[in-house]
Parts: structure tokens; C-alpha cells; sequence
């Protein structure tokens, strides 16, 4: 080769890359993957921080704006829910090991955003934070804000705090915490922090896409772990979801509850998905299948995964979504 040649096969190379990459990130369902375009630049100064007590729905305590927006220190609205919180989950480690529950909630419910890990077995749950810590799980799309903070918390935190974090977790109980709804239409929603927000007026057809949004957004701001989320659907997809999870819809897929278990609660070390929020579960499905997540048991899921498209992943995640947990 000349060198000529050569600069022009690199030139290719660096094309063909340039293309692949961008390809595969337009693939990414924005629905699953709702990344923010970057906020302008800030003119007026930010709100100073509030100093006046709020309360959640139904709950007897009350933080300050400035409390509720505490990394270290979590809101914790109903103690009367779950037991002790252990001190990495309530309170993490300064500087980079955030408290647990500040993401997934004292109650281990997590948001659209991030993963329920409520009654998690307690391997998966040392064994995902190891794989996140190596480099063998993160996101297809790195502008997911919050994963790119459970990648750094794994790095930091210790066996230790690790051990008792996944004994709280996988003893917690995981509870009805999404309402799937059917429909044609949704309401109009922008992206706020990796989650979708209803606008205040205005709707538009749905697509082939769930629209996980707030039960009361207000209630979502003040991490209230009793108010869940509403997850739309297209009309008929939880009819073709159950086909594909129950029979692997002719060769497509494998029946799921082989490995989760009958009922899809889990079985052994694998993870129960009946009932979990569909935009997480688009999310683990498709990181699979762009080899994004390949943990040491993710070899499992690459079978399932291989030939689903972003249709089948929609109506899988809306019928497991509508399961009771
Ligand atoms: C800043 C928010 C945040 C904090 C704090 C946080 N996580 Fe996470 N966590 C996430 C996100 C986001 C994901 C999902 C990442 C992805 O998309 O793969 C996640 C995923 C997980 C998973 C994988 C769950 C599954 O079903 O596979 C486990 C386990 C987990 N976190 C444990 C912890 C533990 C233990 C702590 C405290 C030491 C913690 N997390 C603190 C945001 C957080
Ligand atoms: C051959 C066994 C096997 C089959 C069949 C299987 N899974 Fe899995 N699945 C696993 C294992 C093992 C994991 C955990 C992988 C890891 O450690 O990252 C997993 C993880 C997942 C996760 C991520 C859960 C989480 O907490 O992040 C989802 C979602 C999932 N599977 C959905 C499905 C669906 C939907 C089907 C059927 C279409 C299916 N699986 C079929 C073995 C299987």
C-alpha cells in the first residue's frame, strides 16, 4: 500500500466508524433512553434554596427543598415502611458514594430514570455492581445522567457498605408501583433529568412507544415513594407482549419464565421482571442486545434478545409492566 492508499483506507475506516456509531445512536428509542438536549446557558441566578418545611402526600414528615435535594442524607417519607436503612443507603459516603435510596428510594421502588431493585437476590445485586464497576454494564446511550453516577458509585463503594446495601435491598418487597394504560393518544412530554414529563396541555398519538410519566409530578419532585408512575402503551401491545413472553412467539424470542421462573418473579440469581417499569426493562433489553451490558450472566440474555425489534421490546415491557410484582 502506498501511503496514499493507506491515509485513504484509514480515511474509510474512520467514515465507516463515524457512520456506525452514529447509526446506532439514532437507534436508540428516545422513549427508552430520554437524554436532554443541553440546557442553555443559565442567564438570571438560580433559585436560592428554600428554607420552608414541605410535605408529601400522605406522610407525617417534613424536609426543606434543600433537604429534599440531599445526596448524603436521604428524604425518607415513610420510615414506617421498611426497616432501618442501612448507612450506605441512607446516607452514602462523601465525596462519590451516594446514598442508595436518594435513587432508588428507601422502599428500593426506583424511578423511570434508574432500576427498581427492591427484592432483588442478593448475588444479582453484588454481581450487577461489580459489573458496572469493570466496564461490563453501562448504557448504550453514555448520556443517560443517572447511570453515569451508578458507574461511579460502584468504583468507589466498598465490599463492605456493598454487603450491607444488597442485605437491605433483597429484603425488601417489590410492590405495585406502575400503572399500564392502553391508548392512542398521550399527553405532549419533555425530558427532565432522564425522565419524561407531561407538558400542561396537549396530546399527541402515542407511536410505538410507552410514555412513563408521573402520577403527580409535583409528588415525583419531592421523592414521594408512595406515588408511582403511569406507563402508556399502544393499544394491543400487552396482548402481543404476553404472546412473545409466554411462547417466544415462534422462534423469535425464548419463553422468559424459563429462566425468570413461572411466574416471572425470579428464580435462584435471576432477577423477577413482572411488574418493573418498562422504560428500565427497554433499556436492560436492548443494552443486551448492543452488548452495552455483558455481565458475567448476560450470555443468557443474548439469545432473547437477538432478534427483537424496538416493537416487540415495546409490547414485551408493557405486558410485564402490567403484572402484579
Ligand atoms: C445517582 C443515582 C443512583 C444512586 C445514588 C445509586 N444508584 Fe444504583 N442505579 C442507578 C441507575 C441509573 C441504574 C441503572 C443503570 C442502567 O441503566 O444500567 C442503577 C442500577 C443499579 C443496580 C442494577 C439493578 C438491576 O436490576 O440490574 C443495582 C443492583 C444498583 N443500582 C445498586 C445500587 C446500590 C447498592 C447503591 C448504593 C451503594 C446505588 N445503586 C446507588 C442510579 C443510582
Ligand atoms: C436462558 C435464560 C433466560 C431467558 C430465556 C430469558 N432471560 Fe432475561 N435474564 C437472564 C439472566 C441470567 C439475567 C441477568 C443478566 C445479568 O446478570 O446481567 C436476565 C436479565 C433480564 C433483564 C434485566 C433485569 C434487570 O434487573 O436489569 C430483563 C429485563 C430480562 N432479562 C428480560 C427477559 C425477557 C423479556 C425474556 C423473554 C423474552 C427473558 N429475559 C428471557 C436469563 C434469561
Amino acid at each position: 500500500m502506498t501511503p496514499t492508499s493507506i491515509r485513504r483506507a484509514i480515511f474509510a475506516v474512520t467514515v465507516l466508524m463515524g457512520t456506525s456509531a452514529a447509526a446506532n445512536a439514532q437507534a436508540l428509542p428516545a422513549w427508552a433512553y430520554p437524554v436532554a438536549a443541553p440546557a442553555p446557558a443559565r442567564t438570571a441566578a438560580p433559585a436560592a434554596p428554600s428554607s420552608a418545611p414541605r410535605q408529601a402526600a400522605g406522610s407525617s414528615q417534613s424536609y426543606t427543598s434543600t433537604q429534599i435535594k440531599d445526596l448524603f442524607n436521604v428524604p425518607d417519607w415513610f420510615p414506617e415502611d421498611h426497616p432501618k436503612m442501612a448507612d450506605p443507603v441512607g446516607h452514602g459516603r462523601p465525596p462519590a458514594v451516594y446514598a442508595c435510596g436518594y435513587c432508588h428510594l428507601p422502599n428500593g421502588l426506583g424511578r423511570p430514570e434508574n432500576q427498581s431493585i427492591a427484592g432483588l437476590p442478593k448475588e444479582y445485586i453484588l454481581q450487577q455492581v461489580k459489573d458496572f464497576a469493570s466496564g461490563a454494564r453501562h448504557s448504550a446511550e453514555p448520556k443517560m445522567p443517572s447511570c453515569a453516577n451508578m458507574i461511579l458509585i460502584s468504583k468507589a463503594v466498598t465490599p463492605e457498605e456493598m454487603a450491607v446495601s444488597a442485605d437491605y435491598f433483597s429484603k425488601l418487597k417489590l410492590t405495585k408501583w406502575i400503572r399500564v394504560v392502553e391508548t392512542d393518544t398521550v399527553p405532549k412530554t419533555h425530558i427532565t433529568g432522564g425522565m419524561l414529563v407531561t407538558e400542561e396541555s396537549g396530546t399527541e398519538p402515542i407511536g410505538s412507544r410507552v410514555v412513563e410519566v408521573s402520577e403527580n409530578l409535583e409528588q415525583t419532585e419531592l421523592r414521594n415513594s408512595h406515588s408511582g408512575f403511569i406507563a402508556y402503551a399502544p393499544t394491543g401491545s400487552l396482548k402481543a407482549g404476553e404472546a412473545l413472553v409466554k411462547t417466544g412467539g415462534d422462534g423469535k424470542t425464548m419463553a422468559c419464565g424459563m429462566c425468570h421462573g413461572q411466574d416471572l418473579k425470579g428464580m435462584g440469581n435471576i432477577p423477577g421482571i413482572a411488574g418493573r417499569s418498562p422504560s428500565q426493562m427497554a433499556r436492560a433489553l436492548i443494552d443486551f442486545r448492543t452488548g452495552a451490558r455483558n455481565g458475567s450472566q448476560g450470555m443468557m440474555m443474548k439469545m432473547p434478545v437477538a432478534k427483537l425489534t424496538d416493537d416487540d421490546v415495546v409490547a414485551i415491557t408493557a405486558y410485564l409492566g402490567s403484572l402484579e410484582p
